[in-house]
């Protein structure tokens, strides 16, 4: 692939950084997170290589749903402060090279939002049709995205009796995109943000977003979506959509638009982190291997968002059943672990029971595969869960600035904050941002090393992605290129050290192997055949350096 001005595709080596703004940092110390303190901590996330800050849900919202139940798409939850407090924010992150993504959640409102409360007022109310009704729903029988915690898809209104469609939680009423009026009134609230300084969106479960009613067959979802890309990038032509298509890879595709793209920019890629942690558990390269030989190809301007953990649970929906026990049996022991019958509430550091090794080898892998890197905050210091929290909030809790009162997130009672402390040896006590700063060998010494690496590595986010052939299945070796260069990464998910034998093949004679995270560095025999030693759950970056090449590293 052909790098022309790697700055236009700017998410193709962005390093992007997810954060609560309610659990980041307290400045009037209420309790609750807010802007003027994540604006403190601007610095903070430059100094840590981070590009690109994706904000969770700030909106006004009855907060059912960690503010993933909106009331006002324009507003900003008072709590956190004002739209002035929001544009310093951002002005502050691109004063230090920084872009903001916002969180998109349009596939439902708040049922207190002012179009449903009027929707369920009267069949009549002009507002009825923004949401899906009917007398007699076709599907009923389909299980809730939360099985546990909703019963149905389908809520009966006493009122206008008719069923109202919720895929969520059913305060969480489904909107109606079939209807013009609510597409309308979607790019208004997407051109809202953009002139506040935005780079983008991060859209919340587009498949049910894009979802229509029964019987619509005057619109379709996939141009309604190309649609809305073209619309953003008239507004501002860089803008992003990192899609939350949690599907098999076919069908992601789709929502790229196809090989030639022009739908969304990006997509978490759901099912390689879900082989990342079948191999993880079985020791053994394989499962993620097959994962990633059959992502489909994208167009250039697509991407791939590659993570290891995020806020919800650790969806293992895309494994199978037996699959799926063995890493429940192995990360996540207790019943309390887990949530929905699919997924685990913990972080990575619990699940390998804070084995430094393990979890720089999964970072390592996540910051090389091909694609972009999503850190949820905190993971960068190890944080661990409070699983008293309780389901997906156990990974929600305060961030760990410092030894200091509640961990330095805020100095409110402790009764008084918006999220429990994580407990025992993984709170601010042991795992905190103002010990690790100063500690070569902390986490997040070895995870600002990544992003750095990363950053000046325009192979992995660009570059053509092969598996390399070698005698060690617990070892993933995979190679990247692109017109600025080549690299190797290689990945043992083994207890024990492992000497990979593999050919590097179309070099000329005198080019060298460079590694990129520690010092070292080795000549490629004429042959191309090398061994590369690895320690028990080692990592390596390899660059290759071409006769006469300036690169640094
Ligand atoms: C996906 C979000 O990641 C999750 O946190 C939320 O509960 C649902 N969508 C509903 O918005």
């Amino acid at each position: 692939m052909k790098i022309t001005d790697t700055s236009d595709l700017w998410w193709k080596s962005a390093v992007v950084y997810c954060l609560d703004v309610e659990t980041y940092l307290d400045w009037n110390d209420d309790g609750v997170g807010d802007f003027v303190g994540l604006s403190h901590r601007v610095d903070y996330l430059a100094e840590l290589g981070v590009t690109c800050i994706w904000l969770m849900p700030f909106y006004p919202s009855p907060d059912k749903d960690d503010g993933y139940d909106i009331s006002d798409f324009y507003g900003v939850d008072s709590r956190l402060g004002s739209h002035g407090d929001f544009v310093e924010f951002v002005r502050t992150a691109k004063d230090r090279g920084m872009r903001v993504i916002v969180d998109l959640v349009v596939n439902h409102t708040s049922d207190q939002h002012p179009w449903f409360v009027s929707a369920r007022k009267s069949r009549e109310s002009p507002y009825r049709d923004f949401y899906v009704w009917s007398d007699d729903p076709p599907n009923k029988d389909e299980p809730s995205v939360f099985p546990g915690e909703e019963s149905g898809i389908w809520e009966w209104d006493e009122k206008t009796e008719q069923y109202y469609l919720h895929r969520f939680y059913k305060h969480q009423p489904d909107l109606n995109v079939a209807n013009p009026r609510v597409r309308d009134e979607l790019a208004k609230v997407i051109g809202f943000w953009l002139e506040l300084g935005i780079s983008g969106f991060r859209v919340d479960a587009v498949p049910f977003f894009l979802e229509l009613p029964e019987g619509v067959t005057d619109l379709d979802p996939h141009e309604y979506l190309r649609d809305l890309r073209r619309f953003l990038q008239r507004r501002s032509s860089d803008a992003i959509l990192l899609g939350e298509v949690n599907l098999p890879y076919e069908q992601q595709l789709e929502y790229f638009g196809g090989a030639e793209g022009g739908e969304l920019s990006m997509q978490f890629d759901f099912v390689g982190m879900q082989a990342f942690y079948l191999s993880l558990v079985r020791e053994d390269a394989a499962p993620l291997t097959k994962a990633l030989g059959q992502r489909p190809t994208i167009a250039p301007e697509s991407q791939w968002a590659n993570f290891v953990r995020n806020h919800d649970e650790l969806t293992l929906d895309k494994l199978s059943e037996e699959e799926r026990q063995e890493v429940f049996d192995a990360l996540a022991p207790e019943e309390r672990m887990r949530v929905y019958d699919r997924g685990i509430v913990r972080r990575l550091p619990t699940m390998v029971a804070g084995d430094p090794r393990r979890l720089r080898m999964a970072y390592s892998l996540m910051f090389s595969l091909p694609g972009t890197p999503v850190l949820f905050y905190g993971e960068e210091l190890g944080m661990g869960e409070n699983l008293d929290a309780g389901g997906r909030a156990a990974v929600r809790t305060p961030m760990q600035w410092s030894t200091g009162k509640n961990g330095g997130f805020s100095s409110a009672a402790e009764k008084d904050l918006v999220a429990p402390i994580t407990p025992d040896g993984y709170g601010p006590e042991f795992v905190n941002a103002a010990a690790q700063r100063h500690d070569p060998d902390s986490l997040l010494s070895f995870i600002k090393l990544l992003a750095d690496r990363f950053r000046s590595s325009a192979e992995i986010g660009w570059g053509a992605f092969h598996v390399l052939e070698h005698d060690q299945p617990s070892v993933l070796a995979h190679s990247l290129e692109a017109d600025v260069g080549r690299m190797i990464a290689l990945h043992n998910f083994s207890p024990d050290a492992r000497a990979v034998h593999l050919r590097i093949d179309g070099e000329a004679e005198g080019t060298e192997l460079l590694d990129l995270l520690e010092e070292g560095r080795q000549e490629l025999p004429a042959d191309g055949k090398v061994q590369l030693d690895l320690p028990a759950y080692g990592y390596r970056w390899i660059r290759i350096v071409r006769p006469g090449q300036k690169r640094l590293s």
